[in-house]
């Protein structure tokens, strides 16, 4: 056994080796909520990260690095094209959010997703102490848990799902559903984001297994060597380095930026921000089709209203992906087309990623923030621009389809799908009395301050190290 008392597996790990125009290579930061939240945890807890460097066939060793013990995975262009592109998201992606695109069912995918959740599993029990604590994260690995089990049952074993867990009905499409099932199983403890993602799963559970479950727990009887034990599944709502993005909006340099942003926009009275993975699940030709409506309508006019969509560029090899980008593309040029004019467009749209202080301003120069998700399983950006607006001005528009929605009472919520609704909304938030916006926004920050990633992750950590019998008082 290796040396770390905490090992987290995730598919990536926090940096990515990326190889620049001049055949050079360098570690950036990864995309995606998932890093960004558990980055900070680690910086703090000086454990080891499993993961793979987001490009095919890099054999690096491990090393130390971003403030932890970064271990890379290597993934061949096949078993990136099989188990990440093919299985990870154009299987499960889909499915797991509302089969809002077509998931697609190959055997050749799960045979590799299978191998790739092995190599993970393998890597982990290698870093791990005896007795240590291993948190697998996200649908890539849900089979990591069963197979570190088997592989080391001397550790305790978490698992968080960040994206929603479907309803029976839907996940039953899936033709491995039941090896799925009995990989998660193999966690002590199961996190969802949203109490209805983890009663999803054990309705799952009830219905694909016969195993008996109480509530939330469920047990899975011993063998010949093994005891019988339970396994939990709760809701762990997933937060951001909230003080982090607090502190960020109140520097001079970041707060000139925001006065910057504005006046290169030509100091628009109505400045509406977007900001997400180019993906599907995202809303975003919903959210650009509601405000072309409103400047057809008059209710919004060039050059007093903006919208900024910054679409940060994710998973180009799949074709939903690359199908979407072209979608989002033609709506932005034929609103830039109609209702555009020289020196000031409608739509400004970014197809690239920013660093969190260039967000920050974003955040901070924008008046309404829009989250039009048709499923997420949190939302991070939600929470972020809230953790940004620190001197309390700007609206959330939120989805109700995303995580976030379960807890940022003062946002206007929304059915993305309801264009109607979705102006509606737009036009409130834009016309809101500065005291009610207020009023809103510090409730928002009041929560998001409060529950930030650390409590999050002490959250799920305490609740893995409580053994079956034990009450929560005796964790410290
Ligand atoms: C979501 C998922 C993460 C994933 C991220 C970025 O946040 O929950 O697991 O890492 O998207 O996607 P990518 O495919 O680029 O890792």
């Amino acid at each position: 056994s290796g040396r770390y008392g905490l090992v987290v597996v995730a598919n990536r790990l926090p940096v990515d080796l990326t190889v620049e125009d001049d055949g050079s290579t360098s570690w950036r930061r990864s995309p995606g909520g998932l890093v960004s939240a558990l980055e900070p945890v680690m910086q703090a807890a000086d454990g080891a990260w499993v993961g793979w460097a987001g490009s095919p066939d890099v054999e690096a060793d491990a090393f130390d690095g971003d403030g932890m013990r970064l271990v890379p995975v290597a993934l061949s262009a096949d078993e990136v094209r099989d188990y990440y592109e093919g299985f990870s998201n154009d299987t499960l992606w889909p499915l797991y959010h509302d089969v809002i695109s077509p998931p697609e069912f190959h055997r050749r995918w799960w045979d590799a997703y299978r191998r790739v959740n092995r190599r993970f599993a393998e890597a982990a029990a290698d870093q791990a102490a005896e007795g240590a604590t291993v948190w697998v994260q996200d649908y890539q690995l849900q089979l990591v848990p069963a197979l570190l089990r088997d592989l080391r049952p001397d550790l305790r074993i978490g698992y968080f799902h960040h994206i929603p867990f479907p309803p029976l009905e839907i996940f039953a499409q899936l033709p491995w559903r039941r090896q799925v099932v009995e990989g998660l199983l193999g966690a002590d403890l199961i996190g969802f984001q949203r109490a209805g993602d983890a009663s999803n799963f054990v309705r799952v559970v009830r219905r694909l297994t016969d195993l008996s479950t109480k509530g939330q727990v469920i047990t899975v009887p011993g063998t010949e060597e093994t005891a019988a034990r339970t396994v939990r599944a709760a809701a762990f709502p997933i937060s951001i380095d909230s003080a982090r993005f607090d502190a960020m909006a109140r520097t001079e340099a970041v707060r000139a930026r925001a006065r910057e942003i504005r006046r290169d926009l030509g100091d628009p009275s109505v400045l509406l921000l977007g900001v997400d993975r180019l993906d599907y699940t995202k809303g975003i030709r919903h959210r650009i089709k509601a405000f072309g409506e409103l400047l057809e309508e008059g209710r919004l006019a060039v050059p007093e209203a903006a919208l900024v969509q910054v679409a940060s560029p994710s998973r180009e090899n799949v074709e939903a992906y690359q199908q979407l980008r072209d979608e989002v593309e033609t709506l932005v040029g034929r609103i830039n087309g109609e209702h555009g004019q020289i020196g000031s467009a409608a739509i400004y749209y970014m197809h690239h990623s920013y660093p969190p202080e260039e967000m920050a301003a974003l955040y901070l120069a924008a008046d309404v923030m829009l989250v039009t998700a048709l499923r997420d399983g949190m939302n991070l950006v939600a929470k972020e621009f809230v953790a940004a607006c620190t001197d309390d001005r700007g609206v959330l528009v939120l989805s109700e389809f995303a995580g976030a929605a379960d807890e940022l009472a003062g946002s206007l919520l929304v059915n993305p799908h309801d264009i109607d609704g979705l102006k509606d909304a737009i036009e409130r938030a834009v016309t809101m009395e500065p005291r009610e916006m207020r009023r809103r926004m510090r409730k928002l920050r009041r929560r998001v301050l409060e529950d930030d990633v650390t409590k999050w992750s002490r959250t799920f950590l305490d609740a893995l190290a409580l053994r079956p019998g034990q009450s929560p008082g005796a964790v410290m």
